[in-house]
């Protein structure tokens, strides 16, 4: 596996600035990104993402941007200028505004993925909010978001073996709720491991508390990034084995 491209994203779910950027400073630019949420950034704003950034650490602005295009396209603009490595909107806000959002951001600019169906709703909410099937609802909106030319979807590990023929030309699949093998799966309730969410065709993953919570972060990612290239060796063994 290569580190120019890190798999793991670690997930700052912290309540301020002090929290994060300690255990951001235990971590290896090179070896991981990380991502900033509502909490983090509604304590502390733009000011940790640029200290974040001056740590070289890449930042996945996770804020699910869903308004009106020209209000999204706005924000999206403004976390480019922040230079923030990926951001993402509501697949749900629909064509015209996945397309304003992705004119907002220049080309050299942060990836923008689209969050298709929040993994936290059940199938029953789904049908109920008027959205059919989730699983087909799902693969509606992640065909919307490559069709306005976004770079990919945040989806759960468990779609992502359903989604993986939309990968390709840049279209990448983001995957939450991954623990490693043998960790807790604290309050999430489908888990995979990164072993299982790499097979399923997932290209970065979102990993939280087992890292943040360890009582030593770098050994924690350590092991995760073990566990993502034994994963990788075995998956090219295979295709070697099928060709
Ligand atoms: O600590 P843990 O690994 O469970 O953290 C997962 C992170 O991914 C959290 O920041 C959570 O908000 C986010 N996430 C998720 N499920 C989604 C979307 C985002 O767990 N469907």
């Amino acid at each position: 596996m290569s580190f120019e491209d890190p798999v793991i994203i670690v997930a700052l779910d912290f309540a301020d600035a002090k929290g994060a950027l300690a255990l951001a400073r235990r971590l290896d630019p090179a070896r991981c990104r990380v991502k900033v949420g509502l909490e983090l950034f509604c304590a502390e704003g733009p000011a940790v993402v640029r200290d974040l950034r001056g740590l070289g650490l890449d930042v996945f602005l996770d804020l699910k941007f869903h308004d009106i295009p020209n209000t999204v396209a706005r924000a999206c603009a403004r976390a480019a200028d922040l230079g923030v490595w990926m951001v993402n909107v509501h697949a749900l806000g629909g064509p015209r505004m996945l397309e304003a959002a992705r004119r907002a951001i220049p080309a050299e600019g942060p990836r923008l993925v689209g969050v298709t169906i929040l993994t936290s709703h059940s199938p029953e909410e789904v049908a109920a909010l008027g959205l059919g099937a989730s699983g087909a609802r799902v693969r509606s909106l992640a065909r919307a978001c490559r069709e306005a030319g976004l770079d990919g979807v945040v989806c759960s590990a468990h779609e992502a073996s359903d989604l993986r023929d939309l990968r390709g030309r840049g279209f990448v699949l983001v995957t939450p709720g991954i623990r490693p093998q043998g960790s807790a799966p604290d309050d999430q309730r489908r888990t995979q491991t990164i072993s299982e969410a790499l097979a399923s065709g997932a290209d970065y993953l979102v990993v939280g508390r087992p890292v943040t919570q360890a009582p030593d972060p770098a050994a924690a990612l350590a092991a995760c990034l073990d566990e993502a290239r034994a994963a990788r060796a075995h998956g090219a063994l295979k295709n070697l084995e099928q060709s």
